[in-house]
């Protein structure tokens, strides 16, 4: 498998930009796509998904062009779009059924894929009931079963895990694990923690373009010895703030224990393990 995104522009309007000059190739593998609000994500998991169409560039998967023949990504492709939408009056077996009936699966075993598939993602209780009753995160583990319902190649997930609590997180995590080693699997969120015990390699983007792509190990590399963390009185953190990136605070009785990112540390500083957050934070506050 290999999915190649090359010089892909998405202009939305005469000087609006989705997505500007973009390049990247994927192999198999879970790929963790992040990026603050407005980064481009939707715009770019859309136009993989052929639904919706670049203004400039091509997009090849194992050598086809997937701008001129749309089928040959849809066939292997399940999607679950940012703004997922269900039919409230049909319950989860319905509803699945019927995503099956429009993607033209032909397969006499899809009333057990689709168990298989409401019990993986813990909706086989709910199974009979009307969407419309369903919780948030029910309804976005729906969208994930019907992902998976044509046994995938590509398969590409837009925030997936917003809604999710904890316990869902872990079992959707689990349920990306088991799908194929062959697959190309794409998930995008702005949350790092999101990703960031689920991917192989993680790209990171901002403004329409890509600021880093790489394994997680090699971005963490990017901000070795340029974490710290020091306490400070409350009424510094302001200025604390404006002059360093800041990771994170946490309050204690007296001061504030900041986690910040910088090339030279301030006195009393104490040197800190780097994590993904960290580098995320760091590309995408310095460009
Ligand atoms: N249909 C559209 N028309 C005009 N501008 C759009 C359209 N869709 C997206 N944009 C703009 O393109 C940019 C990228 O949007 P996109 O939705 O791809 O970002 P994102 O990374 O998915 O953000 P989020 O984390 O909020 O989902 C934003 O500036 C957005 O306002
Ligand atoms: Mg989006």
């Amino acid at each position: 498998m290999r999915l190649e995104i090359k010089n892909v522009s998405k202009k939305y309007g005469r000087n609006k930009y989705g997505l500007k000059d973009f390049s990247i190739d994927i192999e198999k593998g879970i790929l963790g796509l992040l990026g603050p609000n407005g980064a481009g994500k939707s715009t770019l998991l859309k136009m993989i998904a052929t639904a919706s169409k670049p203004t400039e560039g091509v997009i090849i998967l194992n050598k086809n062009n997937i701008i001129k023949d749309a089928n040959y990504m849809r066939k292997q492709l399940g999607f679950l779009p940012q703004d997922f939408g269900v039919y409230p009056n049909l319950n989860a077996f319905e509803f699945l059924q019927y995503i099956a009936a429009l993607k033209g699966i032909a397969d006499q075993n899809i009333k057990l894929k689709i168990e298989q598939l409401l019990y993986g993602l813990n909706l086989l209780d709910a199974a009979k009931k009307p969407i419309g009753s369903y919780s948030g995160g029910m309804k976005q583990r729906i969208g994930i079963a019907q992902t998976l319902l044509n046994d995938p190649k590509v398969v590409i997930f837009d925030e997936p895990t917003v809604g999710l609590d904890p316990e869902e997180r872990v079992r959707f995590r689990n349920l990306i694990s088991d799908l194929s080693q062959e697959c190309i699997v794409i998930l995008s969120s702005h949350i790092v923690s999101d990703i960031d015990t689920i991917a192989d390699q993680v790209a990171i983007m901002k403004n329409g373009s890509l600021l880093s792509y790489d394994h997680q190990e090699k971005l963490i590399q990017l901000v070795d010895q340029k974490v710290f963390e020091v306490f400070i009185p409350k009424e510094q953190l302001v200025n604390f703030k404006n002059n360093n990136i800041v990771v994170s605070t946490a309050r204690t009785e007296q001061k504030i224990a900041v986690r910040y990112i910088s090339e030279i540390p301030i006195k009393g500083s104490i040197a800190q393990t780097p994590n993904l957050e960290d580098a995320y934070l760091y590309l995408t506050r310095m460009n």
